[in-house]
């Protein structure tokens, strides 16, 4: 019932507003120049390892198991090619849509690395790509920065002539970062959607989906200190130029009492895994 005789807020455009407040505070703080890529120093986590390692990664083999050799496969926001090269390899054609230069290089480079070329790379964003329909859409940690939720979500199942594949996860993408963010500027982050404002945007739509929870992730380490550092600035929109401004010795200074030695490299103190689903449905 709507309360106080107002009609009850729609789940699209909350999550509209929240993307809007969680740019414009970023906006507010940064000194890094907002024009530049932000994936720059953050787009090797999003490539695929090895061919061993990426067909043990648990949302390729979730996504995997709803694609058929003669799928043609569109992989919004592909990053580096994480998901898009280890599906290409069992799939008729892979179109990977991703807005990214720093990604798009990555991944290009691997797939080349790897011998593939059935990956056509549309650099666009969703919302301005121009795409043929194909059978399965998968779309993974993406959907946290979209603005207009509905229209891109509407768009997904019009292209998808079989399959709908989104993972996100259940709490807040950025949370490892909150705490430094607070230590830095003194201030909360404000938190993107997930997965339950996924899940009353879909209601509202009228689709009807099903979720599986997948295995809790950790993201890979820092190889070390300094690629801490480098990550760090680009999460809190710190620039890079201008060596020893202020908020870049108090970076370093708070990195210091923030990073623990794990295997492989270094992790925030604080840094907890999170849970990915995936939400499908057919079309
Ligand atoms: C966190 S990365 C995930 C990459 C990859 N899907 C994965 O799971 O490894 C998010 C990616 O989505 C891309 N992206 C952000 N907004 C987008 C949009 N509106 N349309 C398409 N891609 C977008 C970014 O450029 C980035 O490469």
């Amino acid at each position: 019932m709507p309360v106080n005789g107002e009609r009850s807020r729609s789940a699209s455009k909350v999550w509209g507003e929240t993307v809007r407040s969680e740019h414009a505070q970023a906006d507010r703080v940064r000194s890094d120049d907002p024009s530049a890529d932000h994936w720059r120093s953050l787009a090797h986590r999003f490539k695929p390892m090895s061919r061993e390692s990426a067909v043990q990664d648990e949302s390729y083999i979730a996504v995997s198991r709803y694609v058929r050799e003669s799928d043609v496969v569109i992989d919004v926001g592909a990053g580096a090619g994480r998901l898009a090269i280890p599906i290409a390899e069992h799939c008729n054609r892979v179109v990977a849509v991703e807005p990214s230069e720093a990604m798009q290089e990555q991944l290009r480079n691997q797939a080349d690395a790897w011998g593939i070329d059935n990956i056509q790379v549309i650099e666009s964003t969703w919302e301005e790509a121009e795409v043929e329909p194909a059978d399965v859409i998968i779309c993974a940690h993406v959907v946290y920065t979209v603005e207009d939720i509905a229209g891109f979500i509407r768009k997904l199942s019009r292209n998808a002539r079989r399959e709908v594949l989104i993972i996100v996860f259940e709490e807040p993408a950025m949370a490892n970062y909150f705490e430094l963010w607070r230590l830095i500027y003194g201030e909360d982050r404000i938190s993107l959607p997930s997965l339950s404002q996924l899940e009353e945007v879909l209601a509202e739509l009228g689709i009807t989906y099903e979720k599986h929870p997948l295995d809790e992730w950790e993201s890979r380490p820092f190889s070390d200190a300094e690629k801490a550092y480098e990550e760090s600035l680009a999460r809190l929109f710190i620039t890079t130029s201008n060596e020893n401004t202020e908020l870049q010795a108090k970076l370093r200074a708070v990195l210091q009492d923030s990073l623990v030695p794990v295997e492989g490299g270094m992790r925030f103190r604080w840094a907890r895994p999170h849970r990915p689903w995936l939400v499908r449905w057919t079309t």
